[in-house]
């Protein structure tokens, strides 16, 4: 595994393989890796000649600057992850690599980026988009994996390549869950014992959510799970919403659309979880 923390060396070195007409798979992170992850660069290495992942804290995506001071970093224990899988280059940049000068450029995302995350974490996607343009601009990678963990982020990197007249193939790849049920994530390292024991009653409230769909109506089954998550006490619902899974606007009835998913942010401690699930109502 070469790793770069040149751009650059970095265009030099993609230069090099696409002259020998090699695809390029792109799996970008912000570091904490975990099983999802490495699920992504699995994916990656199954339909490209060359994988390459980024790890990247990105500051323009946090809107609260304490949650960009605690995200973990371990680059170390990532570096020894990505030896045990096929990953042909790491990227690990710097601020000043990325962000050589302020990027004021802004992307029209219409109501995509302004609900569900984008309503509680304001100027997040405007962050996101403007990372991801700049590693796709650099790599020009064949594809892209992302994780559907972030499934409003995947809907708004799809948008972005349309606006940004790119033919990189998004592929959105499945949650990948511990055993409980906990969508993986790297802010779960965060959590203390007693914290990740309470989470767990996240997923396994969305699963019985999706059964008891199929006889109370959407809006009885969004207050059920805001109490039944918020009757623990180390658990509190930012919201609940279930959506269109292309307009991502929210549906008031089971038969209004086909492809539906619950979208939930709960806060536990100082910690900030997501997750989401299909309905098959
Ligand atoms: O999903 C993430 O980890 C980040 O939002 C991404 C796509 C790496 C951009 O910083």
């Amino acid at each position: 595994m070469k790793i770069i923390e040149n751009k650059e060396e970095l265009i030099g070195a993609i230069a090099n393989l696409k002259s020998n007409n090699k695809s390029v798979g792109l799996v970008l992170t912000m570091g904490a890796l975990h099983e999802g992850h490495l699920s992504l660069v699995h994916e990656a290495n199954k339909n490209n000649d060359i994988v390459i992942v980024s790890i990247f804290v990105n500051p323009t995506q946090f809107n609260d600057p304490k949650d960009y001071n605690r995200y973990p970093r371990i680059l170390s224990d990532d570096i020894e992850e990505l030896k045990k899988v096929k990953c042909d280059i790491l990227f690990i940049p710097s601020e000043k690599e990325m962000y050589p000068h302020e990027d004021k450029r802004e992307f029209d995302f219409g109501n995509l980026d302004k609900i569900l995350e984008g309503k509680y974490r304001p100027g997040h996607f405007k962050g996101v988009a403007l990372i991801v343009s700049k590693f796709f601009e650099i790599i020009k990678p064949d594809k892209a994996y992302f994780g559907e963990k972030d499934f409003q982020q995947v809907v708004i990197i799809k948008h972005l390549t349309k606006l940004m007249g790119s033919s990189i193939e998004i592929i959105a790849c499945p949650i990948i869950r511990e055993s409980d049920g906990l969508a993986m994530s790297s802010r779960n390292m965060l959590l203390s014992k007693e914290e990740r024991e309470n989470v767990s009653l996240i997923s396994q409230t969305l699963l019985k959510a999706r059964k008891m769909a199929k006889e109370l109506n959407v809006k009885q089954v969004k207050n059920w799970v805001i109490s039944k998550i918020n009757n623990n006490p180390f658990l509190n619902v930012e919201y609940f919403e279930i959506v269109d899974d292309k307009s991502l606007e929210s549906i008031f009835d089971w038969e209004q659309q086909n492809y539906k998913i619950g979208f939930i942010a709960v806060h536990i401690g100082n910690i900030r979880l997501i997750d989401n699930i299909r309905f098959y109502s």
